[in-house]
Formats: structure tokens, C-alpha cells, sequence
């Protein structure tokens, strides 16, 4: 989801008192509160008279450090998306942003390479092939580092410091080698594989030497949680009780903790915003552009491997085929999200599934009525709002997946509490509905490798009648408006606080 958010210069004028001690503070250039992660959350704009400037990117993510940062002083570590010299440190709303530099060859080879062509399919199953590299290895090293030498610089004394996601795994324990005064938690926001997978990294004992640098580890789902801890023990020989980790640290070690707190999105703030007419006024211009078709399905995802989107076409073409759905009263909308199409599966995915709609609409398809839209674009928040109210079906099928946003997006734009959901068994956000909700009550549960089963999910959804979705969708807003992403991040930071001290360690 896009944002929007005005850093113009006039602004600091505006402030009142609270602001101004908070603007002081940031004049210090130390922050009791630093984020690093492999991205900053601003995008650069162009504007048509060629100036230059920065725009919130979408994100939950952002939000949920709002609303930490309510409190504190933060400073957000992130590359800024080109090669070459980073811009200078520069402050955006009330948040330091502080870039990263990555040359050409670094985002090569630590984003493209180690991040996204190594850890990624290990992370995820190994759904394609993990590719092995010393010289990825090495930059991914290097850049770490660099991430924690930014944080050090930037963190007040007994600053808190939280790390995300895969692409900064060895920054906890480089950032404790140099700052032992401070907090540091780090939050994957991927899947964490099962020890068998994991040890097929030639580097899985930096890699796990590198988390224990942190005082407490988030992680989406309690099963990833265990699977680190259950590497810590095999692969590291380490002591684990429960959801903690001794190190090896002088003086006895020290304690780690690992649990899931899964993350979640701005449900108050995309509600409202769904609630808008503008945007019901736009879903209305979707139907009917589409030919007000009975049912609309949708799927969203970034093009990626991982989100099952062959496996949701394939069953869609055979529903076409056996003749259960057929356009103009059905239509499938694909939205796919262009990504990391530098990385060789990323481009092969792509030209596969350009192929099958392409198959799916020579065969089904009439003039002015496609069995599948497909859209290879990036749509900002009004129109996916838009998208999800315009939809009486929502796929999302991922062979794997930490936790997807869509799903919960989907739901909580459907304040009218139509629509139905379709979601994988093997994200995150089931095994989060089920716990709290029961697997019965929810969403349309479905294994996406089970084609018969997930077409039987699919034509099950699409006939479902009003009582039925009505009491389903209930069901899943009320979660998602209680465990929202201002609770996740309070539930992170509380955790982070409470980690084991040194003197837990001793006992
Ligand atoms: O959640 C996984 C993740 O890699 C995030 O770190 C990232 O924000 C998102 O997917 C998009 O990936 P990328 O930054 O590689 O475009």
C-alpha cells in the first residue's frame, strides 16, 4: 500500500512545543530509537519540472514506526535505491532517514545474489534452486557491516535498536561488537526454514552467530520461532530452553529469546480510507469497466515465485475448462507486481505466467470480455482499496509465505463484509486466523499444490451466499482491526524490553 506524506521544509513552523524538543533532539544527530532495514521507506519522485523529491513508500511498516516513534526519537538506516553515493542524512516527517551506499556490484551481489537468489529460496522452501557464492557471501558480509556501522553512529546511549528481515542478519552481532550499551531486536519478516533446509548454507554458523549478536528475535509464526532455535541447537551446539538460546559468550553466555509476533497492517487507517467515497466510487468504475460481471476474482502479489500464482491460474483455467465458471459472468483480475526482475527466476516467472494468461484468454476469452485481466503494475493504496472492494473473491494461494499483507488488507477494505478469501494454508495469516478464529469459521483454506482442492475452494467461494460470507468476513476483520500493525509493533518493542539481561543469563 502507497502513502503519501508531506517532509516540506515550512513545516517545523508549524510545530508546537512537544515537536520542537523532538526537532531539537534530532539535531543531535543520536536517536533513542533506530530502525535499519535493507530499504529507507521513501521513494525519489521527479516531478514534471525535473525536481526531485522523496515520497513515503507503501508499507505498513512505516506506520507501525510511527506509531513507535510516537514516544522517542527515531532515525531510520536504509538504502535509498540507486547505485552509487548515498544522499546525505535527511529527516522526513518527524524520522531521521539515514542511506546506506550500495554500489552497482553490491546490489548485485548482496540484494540480488545472497539476499534474493540464496537466502530467499532457502527461506522459502527452496521452491527454485538456491545458487551458492563465496563472492556473495563476501558483499553481504561488507554490507552488514556497513548497516552496523550507520547504527552505531546514529544510536543514543542505551538506544533501542530494531533490525529487520533477512537482508541484515549478521548486523545484530556486528552492531553488539561495537555498542554493548544497547537494545537490539531483529523481526524476519519471511518464513524461517526447518533446520534440514537451513544447513544447506555453506554459511549457516555466521549466519545464526549473527542473530544471537540480538537480545530478542521476532519472528512471524511460533513454527519459525522453533525452527531457529532448533538450528541453534543442531547446527551451533548451543543450550536452548524453550524459546531461549544461550550463547557463547564469555562469563556464561548470554540469553537469547525467540517468538512470533506477527505483523499485521494499519487497519484503522485503511478502513477509513476504503470507507471513502472516492474510493467506493472507483470500485463501482472497476466493475463496470470489467462489464459488471457477476464475480470478480482478484489475486495481488508481487511477481514472485513463492506466491502461487501459477498454481491459482492452472486451477482457474481448469474451472473455465469443466466448464463451472465461464466470462463474461466470471472474470479473473491478476494483479502482479513487477519485482526483482533482475533475478533470473523472477524473469522466467514472469515470461510463464504472461504465457498462460495470454493461453487462458486465446481460448476463453470474447471480444470485450477477457477471462483474465493481468496487470504487470504498481498501484498506489486508493486503487488497491478500490481493487479489494471491486472483488467477491480474493485469491491468495502462496506456496509459502511469512505472513501476506493482502489477505489482510482484503478483509479490512470489505467494511460492507462482502467478499471472500481464499488463502493458502502455508502463509502466515493462516496460521494467525486459525488460532484465533478457528479453522472452520474464516477464510477458504486451500493447499495450492492440491489443484482439485483448490478449484473445489474456489468454485466453493465464488457460490457462497450472503449469510455465509457475511459471518466469515466479520470473523476476520474483527481480528485484524484487534492485532493491528500499532499492536504489533508495541508487542515487539515490549518484548524487546523485557529480553533476558546479563544477569538472567547468570541464574
Ligand atoms: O518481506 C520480504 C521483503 O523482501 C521485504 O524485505 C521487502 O520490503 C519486500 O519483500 C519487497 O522486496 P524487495 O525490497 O526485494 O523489492
Amino acid at each position: 500500500m502507497r502513502t503519501t506524506c508531506d517532509g516540506h521544509p515550512g513545516r517545523q513552523a508549524a510545530y508546537g512545543t512537544g515537536a520542537r524538543r523532538k526537532l531539537d533532539k534530532v539535531r543531535t544527530d543520536r536517536y533513542g530509537l533506530v530502525i535499519a532495514a535493507n530499504r529507507l521507506p521513501v521513494d525519489q519522485v521527479t516531478a514534471p519540472d525535473g525536481t526531485r523529491s522523496w515520497r513515503r513508500s507503501p508499507g505498513g511498516l512505516v506506520t507501525a514506526m510511527d506509531a513507535a516513534m510516537r514516544d522517542r526519537t527515531g532515525a531510520w538506516v536504509g538504502w535509498a535505491g540507486d547505485a552509487g553515493t548515498a544522499p546525505e542524512p535527511f529527516t522526513e516527517g518527524d524520522l531521521r532517514l539515514v542511506p546506506v551506499p550500495l554500489t552497482d556490484a553490491e546490489i548485485a551481489l548482496y540484494y540480488e545474489g545472497f539476499s534474493n537468489d540464496t537466502l530467499w529460496p532457502i527461506y522459502h522452501d527452496v521452491i527454485v534452486p538456491a545458487s551458492f557464492h563465496r563472492a556473495w557471501w563476501t558483499a553481504y558480509d561488507e554490507v552488514n557491516r556497513r548497516f552496523a556501522d550507520r547504527v552505531c553512529e546514529v544510536a543514543a546511549p542505551d538506544a533501542m535498536v530494531w533490525i529487520h528481515d533477512y537482508q541484515l542478519q549478521l548486523v545484530p552481532k556486528y552492531v553488539r561488537a561495537q555498542r554493548p550499551d544497547v537494545r537490539i531486536g531483529w523481526f524476519n519478516h519471511i518464513p524461517f526454514p526447518p533446520v534440514e533446509l537451513f544447513a544447506q548454507l555453506p554459511w549457516r554458523r555466521d549466519i545464526l552467530e549473527g542473530l544471537l549478536g540480538a537480545d530478542f528475535l521476532g519472528f512471524q509464526r511460533t513454527p519459525d520461532a522453533e525452527n531457529f532455535v532448533r538450528a541453534c541447537r543442531r547446527l551451533a551446539g548451543l543450550t536452548t530452553r524453550g524459546q531461549l538460546v544461550r550463547t557463547k559468550d564469555p562469563d556464561g553466555g548470554r540469553l537469547v529469546r525467540a517468538a512470533s509476533v506477527p505483523i499485521s497492517i494499519d487497519a484503522a487507517g485503511l478502513d477509513a480510507l476504503a470507507r471513502t467515497p472516492a474510493v467506493r466510487q472507483r470500485a463501482r468504475e472497476i466493475r463496470a469497466s470489467l462489464g459488471n460481471p457477476r464475480k470478480v476474482l482478484l489475486g495481488i502479489d508481487r511477481l514472485d515465485y513463492t506466491k502461487g500464482i501459477r498454481h491459482r491460474l492452472k486451477a482457474y483455467e481448469e474451472l473455465l475448462r469443466d466448464n463451472v465458471i465461464r466470462p463474461p459472468d466470471v472474470v479473473l483480475v491478476q494483479v502482479a507486481t513487477p519485482s526483482r526482475e533482475r533475478v533470473a527466476a523472477y524473469r522466467e516467472l514472469r515470461t510463464e505466467v504472461e504465457r498462460t494468461v495470454g493461453r487462458i484468454n486465446g481460448q476463453y476469452a470474447a471480444i470485450g470480455s477477457a477471462a483474465v485481466e493481468y496487470l504487470h503494475h504498481t498501484y498506489d493504496r486508493e486503487e488497491m482499496a478500490a481493487l479489494y472492494q471491486a472483488a467477491d473473491v480474493m485469491l491468495v494461494t502462496p506456496l509459502r509465505d511469512g505472513m501476506n499483507l493482502v489477505a489482510k488488507e482484503y478483509v479490512t477494505c470489505r467494511g460492507d463484509e462482502d467478499g471472500a478469501l481464499v488463502l493458502s494454508e502455508f502463509t502466515g495469516a493462516y496460521q494467525e486466523f486459525a488460532a484465533l478464529a478457528g479453522r472452520r469459521n474464516t477464510a477458504y483454506i486451500c493447499n495450492p499444490h492440491d489443484i482439485e482442492g483448490l478449484k473445489g475452494r474456489m468454485a466453493e467461494a465464488i457460490r457462497a451466499d450472503r449469510r455465509t460470507r457475511r459471518s466469515r468476513m466479520r470473523a476476520l476483520r474483527a481480528i485484524v482491526a484487534e492485532h493491528d500493525v500499532q499492536a504489533w509493533s508495541r508487542t515487539f518493542l515490549a518484548a524487546l524490553e523485557s529480553a533476558p539481561s546479563p544477569a538472567d543469563a547468570a541464574r
